[in-house]
């Protein structure tokens, strides 16, 4: 392939700049062109599209979001969206594209290839909820976020003796919680993997009160329930003062954290080299630190691994 195009999709992630740097200066070294499109499949419709180079990808290594922006579109979901895309794609003369972005976007990948236009899907989402990956990029990022949120808490929860019950977020994942869990210490942890069970949770709290415990910090993913319902519960039943914080967007946005970007860049180059080479169909993958990819379908078909060693590891170093 000679002309291809990158665009991002879904919710935004920290390192997806990243990627589209790489993806741009990858192309370009290999005497390709690139072509930027805006707003993910939404302007991929309309044909928001304009050639990138080297220059239009600099200054952004350290920016969070994503300079191509990014949408949700219902159009691109229908027969009449996919045809409007590829005729788009056809007239600009692009051969293949780069999709960044989560599940959602990957489906939307996965329709492209099926009508027969070549897509490299590169798993960017702080959800680190696509199962053919280890990490995708923006979870490192979101993971320090939330543990800068949870130290600062720490100090007030500390103070006056409480429990406090901090939302991350994570729908279907309880990679956010689990990590930030264990990285911030925290005395609880609720995720969308396993049943809620308030009573258990309640005795934990009650239990570490009478070793000596005079504060807790239970951490629960989205997917698992809202914290300001729980916060009465959790007051009325273990007799403690209770409050709830929810940190909602701040997780997405900010400066990627080293290892998102150098994750970023690696798959960045990698999806490129794989249209250089007409292989489209795939998904850019990191596995044992080895950058790899997948069909497709057969990523999105894998169903994610629930990491029960690192919960359990939690759960021990929560007592
Ligand atoms: O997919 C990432 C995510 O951050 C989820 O954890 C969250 O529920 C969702 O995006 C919110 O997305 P938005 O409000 O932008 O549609």
């Amino acid at each position: 392939m000679k002309r291809i195009g990158v665009l991002t999709s879904g919710g935004d992630a920290p390192g997806m700049n990243a990627a589209i740097r790489a993806v741009v200066r990858t192309a370009v070294y290999k005497d390709m062109q690139v072509y930027g499109i805006r707003r993910g499949f939404k302007g991929l419709i309309k044909g928001e599209i304009d050639q990138m180079d080297v220059k239009s990808v600099g200054e952004i290594l350290h920016r969070g979001g994503t300079i191509l922006n990014t949408a949700r579109s219902e159009l691109f979901k229908t027969e009449e969206g996919l045809k409007k895309a590829i005729n788009v794609l056809n007239v600009f003369g692009i051969e293949g594209l780069v999709v960044i972005g989560g599940d959602g976007s990957f489906r939307g990948a996965l329709d492209l290839c099926e009508r027969g236009f070549p897509v490299v899907a590169i798993p960017g989402t702080i959800d680190n909820d696509i199962a053919c990956t280890e990490q995708t990029i923006g979870f490192d990022t979101a993971v320090n976020t939330v543990l800068e949120a949870i130290n600062k808490i720490r100090d007030t929860v500390t103070s006056h003796e409480r429990t406090n019950i901090i939302e991350v977020m994570g729908r279907h994942a309880g990679d956010i919680a689990i990590y930030t869990a264990i990285a911030g210490g925290a005395e609880g942890i609720l995720i969308p993997e396993m049943p809620l069970d308030i009573d258990k949770l309640c005795k934990r709290i009650i239990e570490g009160r009478n070793r000596g415990k005079s504060s807790s910090i239970i951490i629960l993913a989205e997917g698992a329930g809202k914290a300001v319902e729980l916060e009465k519960i959790i007051e009325e039943k273990t007799g403690m003062e209770t409050r709830a914080t929810v940190l909602g967007y701040i997780q997405r946005g900010g400066s990627p954290t080293a290892a998102d970007i150098i994750l970023a860049s690696r798959m960045g180059y990698h999806a490129v080299e794989l249209l250089e080479n007409d292989i489209g169909n795939r998904v850019v993958a990191i596995r044992r630190n080895q950058i790899v990819d997948y069909d497709i379908k057969e990523a999105l078909d894998m169903p994610k691994e629930f990491n029960q060693d690192l919960y359990n590891l939690a759960l021990v170093l929560s007592i």
